[in-house]
């Protein structure tokens, strides 16, 4: 019987520790809703997708930094516009990873994550959007165009939209009214 018992011992001592290792892992669990859409940040896990066996998160929300935990860590970007980083170290959440611009009524100020991680505005003064760490300009505000990797400005003053050619309005501002490839203030 006691012999019995000490062979089965070893057994029992790999059970216990194994049942422990599955207890300390933190389970993972995903908040079914975009946190940053319900404004529900105080409860969010902030795991948009655990990894099989729902041990460790696999996928973060927008806003949260994935850890080498595996767990999901709301970003912290202090630097200026830090508060537009949708992605960031989960291991330091001060470091930004991503940047979405700030947009307001149609006209954006391009921000991109650096290699310093933070948000800084796209190298490119004109440009509405840039990719991350080298700034390469994607799009440009209202009034510019992209032209061979540069927003160039509408040679007409009054034109919102020239896209391709600087010399050709597509687009006249508010008040203005296109009269061929000009714009022309409309008289009151
Ligand atoms: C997060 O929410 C803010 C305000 O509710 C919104 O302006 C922004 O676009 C959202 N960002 C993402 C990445 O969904
Ligand atoms: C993981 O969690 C999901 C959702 O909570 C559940 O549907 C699934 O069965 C779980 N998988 C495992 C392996 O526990
Ligand atoms: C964000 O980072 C600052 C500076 O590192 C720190 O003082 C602050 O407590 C952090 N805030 C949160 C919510 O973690
Ligand atoms: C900048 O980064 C983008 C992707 O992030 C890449 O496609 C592009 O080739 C890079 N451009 C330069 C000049 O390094």
């Amino acid at each position: 019987m006691r012999a019995a018992f000490l062979r089965s011992l070893p057994l029992l001592l790999a059970a216990v520790v194994l049942l422990a290792g599955t207890a300390a892992a933190q389970p993972c669990t995903v908040d079914v809703e975009d946190p940053n859409i319900t404004g529900d940040f105080e409860g969010a896990s902030g795991c948009a997708q655990c990894a099989p066996g729902n041990a460790t998160c696999k996928e973060c929300w927008d806003r949260f930094g994935l850890s080498s935990e595996g767990t999901c860590v709301p970003c912290n970007v202090t630097s200026d516009f830090g508060s537009f980083a949708v992605k960031c170290d989960g291991d330091d959440p001060s470091i930004a990873l991503e940047c979405i611009s700030e947009c307001r009524k149609g006209w954006c100020t391009g921000l991109y994550a650096t290699a310093e991680g933070t948000c800084g505005n796209c190298p490119d003064e004109n440009a509405a959007h840039c990719t991350t760490l080298n700034g390469t300009t994607i799009d440009c505000n209202p009034r510019s165009t992209l032209i061979d990797g540069v927003c160039l400005s509408c040679a007409e003053e009054n034109c919102d939209d020239c896209t391709g050619d600087v010399t050709v309005c597509k687009t006249c501002t508010k008040g203005y009214t296109k009269i061929k490839r000009w714009c022309v203030e409309e008289k009151a």
